[in-house]
């Protein structure tokens, strides 16, 4: 595995530290590295009103764009559950607004990982090509 890889492996799982999940006790820490080979951590972050929680991706995400880091090359998302956390569709479509071939890695508790790319999660996303 390259280094960067195990790099934002380890970042993912210092990420979920600070998941913010009191309600559903589902905890997801992620990295994203940016084509400038800078890494994002995210945390999902729950609410009281359920449905202004936000999932660790988009978390991730907003903070590489809001940094001027637009380019995506690889996201790690870790779970520590026996299966692998697939992103939500929220989480791919706001993805693949960037990079709909991004690298996807999940990890589970036994540190097993599974590779894949976002656009085997999101084969035909909305892009800004229909607003044309
Ligand atoms: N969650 C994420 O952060 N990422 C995912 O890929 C799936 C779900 C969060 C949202 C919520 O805080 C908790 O997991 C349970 O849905």
């Amino acid at each position: 595995m390259k280094n960067k890889e195990q790099e934002l492996i380890a970042e993912a799982k210092k990420a979920i530290k600070f998941a913010y999940a009191p309600y559903s006790k589902f905890k997801v820490g992620c990295a994203l590295l940016t084509k400038n080979g800078r890494i994002f951590t995210g945390c999902n972050i729950e609410n009281a009103s359920y449905g202004l929680t936000v999932c660790a991706e988009r978390v991730a995400l907003f903070k590489a764009i809001s940094e001027g880091e637009s380019e995506l090359e690889k996201l790690v998302i870790y779970t520590p559950t026996n299966e692998f956390t697939y992103p939500c569709g929220a989480c791919r479509q706001t993805l693949a607004e960037f990079n709909p071939n991004l690298e996807v890695i999940l990890i589970n508790k036994q540190n097993k990982l599974a590779q894949l790319k976002l656009s085997s999660l999101l084969p035909k996303p909305f892009t800004k090509e229909a607003l044309k």
